[in-house]
């Protein structure tokens, strides 16, 4: 979703501001924008399309000290230049950048056109920008005051950076649910909505909690809460090598994110694990064993992972759990059990989704963990603790190795609560048998050329863990390559979805359970006998002469780390045939900070 940034010191202000949106496009957006301040006067570039637009437009004159810039996914009012962010103050003396949501944007609204202040964009972010402005001609004297005055005012989840005409070299952010945080080198800070469009910097952030607003110089900065009070922080030190965020010899963030999956599995495996002793966080452990079921809630690919969670939990650990999609349960609270735990799973660790339902949860007063990619992220904040995946920056707006991640850390957390078994060398052996499913690149793509040409359409079939992997793979494979894709459990198949099946139809069916493999395969074959296109992912030890795609036999509850794989290239190849753009494809945001 949408990025900000804002920069004041250092010897090149606009660079920073473009170099640090063009680290944010990962996120998805729709146009961009930087407002540079030299004194009272504010210059304003903005441009709809890619950053590199706005690069052409933007004039440096090397003399800007102070500069904000933003990436916009438009929410309120169509993608146009008059609503692509920064936004001038009704009066031009306050220029803003904003992420998030302003609720009450319509009433405020109104109440300030009553008072006969002018918008010219559709956006509320506007409103914020003038209400600021009007707040500081009634009361001149203090301009942190008057943000104090505005906040009060503004309902919904936001955060901004503002330059203000009276101040010309102080930065302003304001935090209140939507990430931003505030980098540090001598001689300038930084302050974005994403670690990496300042990490080329800084290794020094500090963190913004809700409610609090920063005001930055080039050499001081100040952190006040809501009461006007100051907060003193520490900051925090972080080091995203340059690796993580480059692209290195592959073509798209995706291919390389999906190789990167053998190596993010034995990072987990370094961190969580000692000499195959675990040594995961003992209160969470000491939670999950006396809680009397496990609540995992999550969206899209995370929820996905969520439900082979589930079958690792019960199967391994004999714990109760269930998966809810969060957007669902923050609305409708389902009827719990007495004493669940609650597991959090985000890449990003800032799901509007799921922010909403730990407020759910936090009136429950039972023990929630989150588990995300992302440190310091606002889920691992407010939760009781967190568990990190370590899968590095994930760039690609489709999550590959986040979901392999999420699997591991989950099969590790399983593990913790049982004697029995040993996932923790399963895994180990797993991370070999992904190099061997990363090899079959080649005939995957040629299969993907065969199956998928022409289609406008494809099914996965599998059942058991089988089809939660199944779910995964429509999720990818219409993401990226916007093909109509569906995973069904294969049994489902009569009793209705069988209907969509025509001549040449692409049907994928995973077959990695011995107890359900047969039965897979005469799902397979009524869909073969209408007439569709079939395609087999196989465990080596069931293989058939024409099944195509076999793949080592592993621990059949780790299966999904290996036919990921498998599905995440169909995505790809399937898109590269589309010509679809892999790494941003279209109306997708990285992090969903809106509901
Ligand atoms: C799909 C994808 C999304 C995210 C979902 C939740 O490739 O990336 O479905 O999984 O938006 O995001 P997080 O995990 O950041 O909460």
């Amino acid at each position: 979703m949408c990025g900000i940034i804002g920069v004041v010191g250092g010897n090149q202000v606009g660079l920073d501001l473009v170099e640090g949106l063009k680290k944010m496009e990962y996120r998805g957006y729709d146009s961009a924008g930087i407002a540079l301040q030299e004194g009272a006067t504010f210059r304003l570039f903005r441009e709809l399309g890619h950053v590199v637009n706005l690069e052409k437009s933007v004039e440096f004159d090397g003399k800007e000290t102070i500069g904000i810039g933003h990436t916009r996914w438009a929410t309120h009012g169509q993608v146009s230049v008059r609503n692509t962010h920064p936004h001038l103050s009704y009066d031009g003396a306050f220029a803003i950048v904003h992420n998030g949501v302003i609720e009450n944007y319509k009433e405020l609204r109104q109440e300030l056109m009553d008072y006969g202040v002018p918008f010219a964009s559709e956006t509320d972010t506007e409103v914020i920008v003038n209400l600021i402005a009007f707040f500081y001609h009634q009361h001149p004297e203090s301009l942190q005051a008057t943000l104090l005055r505005a906040q009060h005012k503004l309902q919904g989840i936001y955060s901004f950076v503002l330059m203000a005409q009276a101040e010309p070299n102080v930065l302003y952010a304001l935090r209140n649910r939507a990430p931003l945080l505030i980098g540090h080198k001598p001689g300038a800070y930084y302050v974005a909505s994403d670690m990496l469009a300042m990490a080329q910097h800084t290794k020094q952030f500090y963190f913004l909690d809700d409610g609090e607003m920063a005001r930055l110089t080039f050499d001081h900065c100040e952190i006040y809460r809501p009461d006007g009070t100051l907060v003193h922080k520490q900051p925090l030190t972080i080091d995203i090598p340059s690796s993580d965020v480059d692209k290195g010899p592959y073509e798209h963030y995706m291919l390389k994110e999906i190789h990167e999956q053998p190596f993010v599995l034995r990072r987990i495996l370094s961190k969580y694990a000692d000499d195959g002793v675990l040594k995961l966080d003992p209160i969470i452990i000491q939670a999950l064993l006396e809680a009397d079921s496990i609540q995992i809630i999550a969206c899209g690919t995370s929820y996905h992972a969520g439900l082979v969670g589930k079958l690792l939990f019960e199967k391994v650990a004999r714990k109760k759990t269930e998966v809810h999609i969060a957007s669902e349960f923050s609305y409708q609270t389902p009827l719990l059990s007495e004493k669940p735990v609650f597991l959090l799973i985000s890449q990003s660790g800032e799901t509007a989704d799921l922010r909403l339902s730990l407020d759910k949860i936090k009136e429950l007063r039972r023990p929630v963990f989150t588990i995300t990619n992302v440190m310091g992220s606002t889920l691992a904040r407010e939760a009781d603790a967190a568990l990190l995946l370590y899968a590095g920056p994930e760039i690609a707006v489709a999550s590959t190795k986040a979901y392999t991640a999420q699997i591991s850390v989950l099969a590790l957390l399983a593990q913790s609560l049982s004697t029995e078994g040993n996932l923790v060398h399963e895994l180990t052996k797993i991370g070999f048998y992904m190099e061997e499913v990363l090899a079959l690149e080649t005939p995957i793509k040629t299969l993907v050329e065969r199956l998928l040409d022409h289609a406008h359409n494809a099914f996965y079939l599998g059942r058991g863990i089988d089809y939660a992997l199944s779910l995964e793979a429509a999720l990818k494979l219409k993401e990226i390559s916007y093909l109509q894709a569906e995973g069904f459990p294969s049994g489902e198949l009569k009793h209705g979805p069988i209907a969509l099946i025509e001549k040449d139809t692409p049907v994928f069916g995973i077959i990695t359970q011995l107890s359900t493999a047969l039965a897979t395969r005469a799902n397979l074959e009524e869909v073969r006998a209408r007439g569709a296109r079939t395609a087999t992912i196989v465990l080596s030890s069931f293989k058939k002469p024409d099944d195509d795609l076999v793949l080592p036999d592993c621990h059949p509850l780790l299966t999904p780390m290996l036919t990921a794989i498998v599905v995440q290239y169909i995505a790809y190849y399937a898109a590269i045939l589309k010509g679809t753009n892999v790494d941003k494809p279209r109306n997708l945001a990285k992090s969903v900070t809106v509901e």
